[in-house]
């Protein structure tokens, strides 16, 4: 029996590069949490809060994320978040992940970091040791708020920086260039955390300049829009720098209108590094094998592309040379038992 292109993906290690803890906040663990806590939440149920999931663009979206994190408030509370996440990597091969948390979000609510950092990396130590997962931690800064109150935050962080592996940029695109945040990003840098920015999800191709030129990028998150500009397109694929796209994010967030119009195939074609990830999977359908799954159904993709992407995540992960040899290792051999016909479904 031959395998179906989506048990190998199903089959395959994977990193997942892209993925916002309280964006992996399903309506259940919400739920229970705002019993825990005795927080109100506007809906009377799971199935209305989900009804409620329909999104017009990014802001839309980013109003209910904001919302939705009002019920973490304890230790236990963002440990809680980070496991239920972790199961999932479990069930999807996925190995390695490198997940953002959004600090200022939860000081603005007087969560203190000490409070969101202890429970998210105890979960993430915690899924190394039980589940083998590996991890890399990155703090985002919201780019709809001041460079000041990023610089408060990066001093916040300071006692942590040891556990921390890297900083991003997220929330609100549109009005708020890269180039706000350049000196924040340059400390940063000299701090010796990588970097990594939201660009061209919602923003025009010269954000994706401003955020390779001004904040010296280790990776783009998203860069859908880069494909505009043919000069971006070339530097983006000469430098090598990878892309970590969201399938089902740029169509619940109306990037894309179609999934068949999905720009993966063409982004490879171009021969940019690009990876598969879920960027916020309770808000938006699904984690990384029901975004393979969004792929296969609607484009021509072939097994070895499947393969290249999986590879990809590893080749783009932050991790140490021998732990990518080792990981990439392990994805060939998945590769090979498939071109064998020896895999099993
Ligand atoms: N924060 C969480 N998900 C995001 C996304 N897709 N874009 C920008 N900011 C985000
Ligand atoms: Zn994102």
């Amino acid at each position: 029996m031959t395998l179906s292109i989506q048990t190998l993906s199903e089959q395959l290690p994977k990193a997942e590069l892209h993925m916002h803890l309280e964006g992996s906040l399903e309506p259940e663990l919400m739920f229970a949490l705002a019993r825990r806590n005795g927080v109100d939440l506007p809906y009377d149920n799971e199935d209305e809060l989900r009804q409620a999931y329909q999104f017009g663009g990014l802001q839309e979206f980013l109003d209910l994320y904001y919302a939705g994190m009002s019920v973490l408030l304890t230790e236990q509370d963002f440990y809680d978040l980070t496991w239920s996440y972790l199961e999932h990597c479990r069930q999807d091969n996925v190995t390695h992940t490198e997940v953002f948390f959004d600090p200022q979000a939860h000081l603005e609510r007087n969560v203190s970091f000490d409070v969101q950092f202890n429970g998210i990396y105890r979960a993430l130590c915690d899924g190394r040791d039980r589940l083998g997962i590996s991890f890399r931690l990155i703090m985002s800064f919201l780019r709809h708020l001041s460079e000041a109150s990023a610089f408060e935050a990066l001093e916040l962080a300071m006692p942590y920086l040891d556990r921390i592996d890297g900083v991003g940029l997220d929330s609100s695109e549109k009005g708020h260039p890269p180039e706000k945040f350049e000196r924040i990003f340059k400390r940063c840098r000299d701090l010796g955390l990588r970097i990594t920015a939201h660009a061209g999800e919602e923003g025009p191709p010269e954000y994706v300049w401003q955020a390779i030129d001004g904040l010296q990028i280790d990776r783009i998150d998203h860069g859908n829009r880069a494909l505009e500009d043919a000069a971006l397109t070339a530097l983006i694929a000469e430098r090598g720098l990878t892309l970590t796209v969201c399938p089902l994010s740029n169509y619940r967030l109306c990037v894309i209108d179609d999934m068949k119009k999905h720009p993966l195939l063409t982004m490879m074609d171009k021969g940019l590094h690009v990876t598969i990830n879920s960027d916020d999977p309770a808000y938006f359908g699904g984690y990384v094998n029901d975004n393979f799954r969004a792929i296969i159904e609607n484009l021509p993709i072939q097994p070895e592309q499947v393969y290249q992407l999986a590879r990809n995540s590893f080749e783009g992960s932050w991790l140490d040379a021998p732990d990518k040899h080792r990981a990439l290792g392990k994805v060939d051999e998945v590769w090979q038992r498939f071109q064998s016909g020896s895999l099993n479904a």
